[in-house]
């Protein structure tokens, strides 16, 4: 099983590390003239038109992101309308924007250059609106392609090892990428954001699906062959990342007809690929190879030493309890408003937030989430440290959350702006943002628990928490960037709270300046 082995993710998360001498030192340059598509076209397949008249569902949008994810009784099936708005929300393009080289279409959720390497993909029973069948999303005219007609649910329970809401699930979302469409400019780096890119997309689906009060619960435990063989993808260019189960109270599916790949013709995405094999090793290393590897690795998980509760609790230094708005206090913004108004903000007044509005931040995206690697919403393998340059009330510092008391915990006080726009990388967002929150995991004890998965794991707990950040902020009339960052830099700077553990995802909040010029890096 070479999940157990564990050097292979090390040798990943080492060799693809930023420091300020491995940036200096990497010729890569952006080969304009061979950018990849944003975009799975399928020339063959004929698009099934999705509803175009979208609903609000008018939940508030703090509250969506904070809600457990509904609960399966009654049962509840989703219609094609409601995927359809699941599926926009997550994924559909928001805002177009117009350059000398051509128009970028954005998306709902946050993406690493705007490079838009995932695909969302619907495994699903007969629904009112749509027949069973296996069918990708497709942005671009917001329709379904269909890939296979039928009912292969079943396909997915088997590879989860009959992991209960799938297999009660009228239907799935899969989200699948293509390294290269974001390996172009981030190299082997891409397999990091593979994790950080659908993150933002899961955290914009679960509150999507919670305003509609559809349960949603995130499977990364599967056998990757078997559902790439679904979705007709190769495994070695483009790979399954994870399963939302949508809805519940399905009788259980018949067995699926038998799976056979397709090999339907796609576009080419460029003039050529270029491979990177760290990634395909690193997504081999991490893949789940039959059903009882699965059942062991979710039971192995579950009763492991590394599994705890947020921290510990242990606590040293000057507390600052979270000062967070409840439902009656919260802006009623909705969560349709809050995406669809999202966007990475490109520059930061030096102005400060509230410390309501940030203890509304992160009280709502700390709640948990459901999945299949968590046991309970009160587990995570993420500790949240921040960097506050211009928060009322709080004095600028370096600070760790300390999710039990609910409460920031003073690590250092001083003005670190400069150690801030450091270590993101030399980028003046982080500087000139309120705050800088930084997830960090213990890896050591992620891959004793979960094998090379738990990288997967602890990338995707993060950046689901961090695209909650960013809908919280936005939910605010605040703004937020995600950002990247000189891996070792981050850790010594919050050491020695922070030694022994890796940055998984940063994000950083604030109140936007005026642009001054449109950027996608
Ligand atoms: C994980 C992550 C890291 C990012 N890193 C950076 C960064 O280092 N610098 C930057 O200017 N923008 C960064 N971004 C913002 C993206 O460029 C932005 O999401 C993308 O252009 C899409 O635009 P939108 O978020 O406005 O929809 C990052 C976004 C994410 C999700």
């Amino acid at each position: 099983m070479k999940n157990r082995e564990i050097e292979a993710a090390w040798d990943y998360h080492n060799g693809t590390k930023h420091s300020y001498e491995s940036i200096r030192a990497n010729r890569h340059y952006l080969d304009w003239e061979n950018q990849p598509m944003p975009f799975k076209v399928y020339p063959d397949l004929e698009p099934i038109a999705l509803p175009q008249h979208l609903s609000s569902s008018g939940m508030p949008a703090l509250q969506a992101i904070s809600l457990p994810s509904a609960p399966g009784d009654p049962p509840k099936i989703p219609a094609i309308q409601e995927v359809a708005e699941i599926l926009f929300l997550s994924a559909g393009i928001t805002r177009r924007r117009s350059y000398a080289g051509g128009e970028i279409l954005f998306r709902a959720a946050a993406c690493t250059g705007a490079l838009y390497h995932i695909d969302l993909y619907l495994v699903c029973g007969e629904l009112e609106g749509l027949e069973a069948g296996v069918y990708q999303f497709s942005p671009q005219d917001f329709a379904l392609r269909r890939l296979r007609a039928g009912d292969y649910r079943s396909v997915l329970v088997n590879a989860s090892g009959g992991e209960p809401s799938i297999a009660h699930a009228p239907c799935m979302i899969v989200s699948a990428s293509t390294f290269w469409r974001n390996a172009w400019k981030y190299q082997a780096r891409a397999y990091r954001h593979c994790y950080w890119d659908n993150g933002t997309i899961l955290a914009n689906l679960l509150a999507a699906a919670a305003a509609r009060d559809i349960p949603a619960r995130i499977a990364i435990g599967f056998v990757d062959t078997v559902v790439s063989s679904l979705l007709d993808l190769d495994g070695q260019r483009e790979a399954p990342l994870s399963i939302v189960a949508l809805g519940s109270g399905s009788p259980p599916a018949a067995s699926a007809p038998s799976v056979e790949f397709l090999k339907l013709e796609t576009m080419p995405l460029s003039k050529s690929a270029i491979d990177y094999p760290q990634i395909r090793e690193m997504h081999a290393a991490s893949s789940l190879e039959n059903e009882a590897e699965i059942v062991a690795w979710r039971e192995g998980a579950k009763k492991a030493e590394g599994a705890r509760l947020k921290d510990e609790g242990k606590t040293e230094n000057r507390l600052f309890p979270l000062q967070s708005l409840n439902d009656d206090e919260i802006p009623k913004d909705s969560i349709e408003d809050a995406i669809t108004r999202r966007g990475s903000t490109r520059e930061f007044a030096h102005e400060s937030v509230t410390f309501a509005e940030l203890s509304t931040m992160l009280d709502r995206a700390t709640r948990g989430i459901t999945t299949d690697f968590l046991d309970h919403l009160e587990e995570s393998l993420n500790e949240l440290y921040l960097i506050v340059h211009a928060v009322d009330d709080l004095p600028g510092g370096a600070y760790v959350f300390r999710h039990q008391q609910r409460a920031l915990e003073l690590l250092k006080e001083g003005d670190f702006r400069r150690d801030a726009g450091h270590l993101g990388l030399g980028q003046e967002i982080p500087a000139d943002a309120s705050v800088n929150i930084y997830f960090l995991a213990d890896l050591n004890r992620a891959l004793e628990r979960f094998g090379n998965r738990g990288y997967r794991v602890a990338q995707l707990e993060a950046a689901i928490m961090g695209g909650k950040i960013y809908l919280a902020a936005y939910a605010q009339r605040l703004g937020a960037s995600g950002l990247t960052f000189f891996d070792d830099d981050v850790t010594e700077f919050f050491s020695p709270d922070a030694a022994g553990k890796s940055v998984m995802f940063l994000v950083a909040v604030g109140k936007s300046a005026k642009r001054k010029k449109p950027s996608v890096s």
